[in-house]
């Protein structure tokens, strides 16, 4: 059974400027224990998603079925036995942590909701700071005695007390330092090999992406443009938008350069209040044509999982060679 399965999710927002569609009619499934990556530029629709998917972002319309239980429109009383098996790390992890409180309190806390007591939450509180890499002493001293990364350790320790089976992490490294970058990231493969724990990983620096991800969904303008495995969209991707964002990523090994053909990257993103008639990169891909400016292209699957929203196979010539 499929983790996480979304289907046709839109999620816009209403404002006296018009209307936003930040998400737009986006299908996904996440499997157990895998780690999926969600990139595109700022204002793409990267958090949203997220958000709506964690049911903090209103869903306009589509399906969110988690484990097994549809959890669309479910209230909050309904959402709570549901809660534990989805949790979110933030960039900034100050935003789900109370200053004021210990970080022994700010990781039990759930817990403590749960009515468990406190001999049982002390226990589990220890466990995890052994497995984020944080002394036991930890527990007793406060937030701002922390430096970014080790607050990002007790921000994934308290979004792992309940045991969830899918973390959303919305650019959990983006505001450390690059040497705790790397750390973290190893953290949490390291705690998705001992807690088989799957992953929505959004970022928009597409070499920690390459580096943590099976699988990586392109957003452009609310919609998914690709998708495929991390190997696949690095070596072959089959959309424009695609290609220009890795082509704008350094390569770390010089061999494989000339896997992904130079796409630059033309042009301002449009205002999502008004976006392109027909492919929303329209406005941007040197390829457009006709049809493009008529037609929305449907995400349609090239093969082994992988899939693209354009209507021409514009790079299998370059691909075959
Ligand atoms: N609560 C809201 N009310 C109105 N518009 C919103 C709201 N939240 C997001 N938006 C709009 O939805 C679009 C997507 O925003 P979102 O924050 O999801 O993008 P993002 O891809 O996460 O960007 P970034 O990389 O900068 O974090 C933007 O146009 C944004 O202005
Ligand atoms: S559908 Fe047309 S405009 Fe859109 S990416 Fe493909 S070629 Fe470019
Ligand atoms: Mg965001």
């Amino acid at each position: 059974m499929k983790l996480l399965s979304v289907k046709d999710l839109q999620v816009s927002f209403a404002s006296r400027h018009g209307v936003v569609h930040a998400v737009r009619d986006i299908s996904l499934d996440i499997e157990p224990g895998e780690k999926v990556g969600l990139v595109g530029e700022s204002g793409c629709g990267k958090s949203t998603l997220g958000r709506a998917l964690m049911r903090i972002a209103p869903i306009t319309r589509g399906n969110v079925v988690l484990d097994g239980t549809d959890i669309t429109s479910l209230n909050a009383y309904q959402l709570r036995p549901i809660r534990p098996k989805m949790q979110m790390v933030f960039q900034d992890p100050y935003s789900s942590i109370n200053p004021r409180h210990t970080v022994g309190k700010t990781i039990g806390q759930p817990l403590e909701m749960a009515g468990w007591n406190s001999g049982q939450i002390k226990k589990r509180v220890f466990e995890l700071l052994e497995q984020v890499g944080l002394p036991s002493s930890a527990a007793l001293r406060y937030p701002h005695e922390f430096s970014g990364g080790q607050r990002q350790r007790i921000g994934i320790a308290r979004a792992l007390i309940l045991k969830p089976k899918l973390l959303i992490c919305d650019e959990p490294v983006s505001a450390l330092d690059v040497s705790v970058r790397a750390q973290i990231i190893n953290l949490l493969d390291d705690l998705k090999q001992e807690l088989g724990v799957a992953y929505l990983f959004i970022s928009h620096d597409l070499s920690v992406v390459h580096h943590f991800a099976d699988r990586v969904l392109v957003m452009y303008l609310g919609r998914l443009v690709e998708s495929g495995t991390t190997e696949t969209l690095w070596r072959n991707s089959a959309h424009p938008y695609t290609r220009a964002l890795l082509s704008a990523t350094p390569v770390p090994d010089p061999r494989r350069r000339h896997e992904a053909r130079r796409e630059i990257l033309t042009g301002e993103l449009p205002n999502p209040l008004t976006p392109p008639a027909g492919c929303a990169f329209g406005s941007r891909c040197k390829y457009v044509q006709e049809r493009c400016r008529r037609e929305p292209p449907a995400l349609r699957s090239l093969q082994h999982g992988h899939h693209v929203a354009c209507h021409f196979d514009l790079f299998n010539q370059n691909n075959a060679a």
